[in-house]
């Protein structure tokens, strides 16, 4: 497994990846299958041969992933307990299936060759833009997909829906929603090309937004 560590303490290295997967899934909540689902379609649209699960958690989404299709798969996070759980569930569909601990906002080079398609989701919350922007577009194949799912702030809504998972509460302080024009702004003056954006609405009415980009 390649292994890079991480620059500073990050807070997900204390979470449980079953209290999370859990919390995500919560019928209120809907998020883990809203992530999947986006994903899916953007391997649909795209088909690409090679994809980067950025912030890949337990690997929420690799099942909606045809191997016929898209043959290698990087699947990345800073929590190694996430990456191990990961490959441990995907890894042998794949003809190349290559788990990586990384953190993103990290300087230093790409730990893997170009994919053909990014997928970042509810990444740009705990990362800040520029740097997971500079990492996708070394991360990208020329005329490469990088998609972001970003949450939109909700009034009514705490950022981090409370749920029976109490261990979650220490994320809440680290949450920083951002800007989707902000991020627009910002992959367009590094070269990106803004393609699309797709709204999807939660269970409990928190909004995500995809932007898909285009290298
Ligand atoms: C909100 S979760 C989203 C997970 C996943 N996309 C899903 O479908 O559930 C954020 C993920 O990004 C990872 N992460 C947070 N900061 C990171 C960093 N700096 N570098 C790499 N991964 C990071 C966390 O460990 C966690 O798995």
């Amino acid at each position: 497994m390649e292994q890079k560590p991480p620059s500073a303490e990050n807070i997900w290295l204390s979470i449980s990846l079953a209290d999370y997967e859990a919390h995500m899934s919560l019928p209120e909540v809907g998020q883990a299958q809203a992530l999947a689902r986006e994903l899916g379609r953007l391997l649909l649209e795209f088909k690409p041969a090679s994809v980067a699960l950025v912030g890949c958690a337990g690997g929420n989404g690799l099942g909606e992933v045809d191997p016929a299709v898209t043959s290698r798969v990087v699947a990345l996070d800073i929590n190694p307990s996430f990456v191990a759980a990961a490959d441990k569930r995907h890894g042998r569909r794949f003809a190349t299936f290559e788990p990586v601990v990384c953190d993103v906002a990290s300087d230093g080079e790409v730990p893997f060759k170009p994919v053909s398609l990014v997928f970042a989701g509810l990444l740009l919350e705990y990362v800040q833009p520029e740097k997971l922007l500079r990492f996708a577009l070394e991360s990208l194949e020329r005329g490469g997909i990088l998609a972001c799912v970003v949450q939109l702030p909700c009034e009514s809504l705490p950022e981090v829906t409370p749920s029976p998972f109490s261990s979650l509460e220490v994320l809440a302080p680290h949450i920083s929603l951002v800007s989707p024009e902000a991020v627009v702004g910002r992959a367009e003056a590094l070269g990106f090309s803004h393609i699309s954006s797709r709204l999807n609405t939660m269970p409990n009415g928190k909004e995500l937004l995809t932007l898909v980009f285009r290298k």
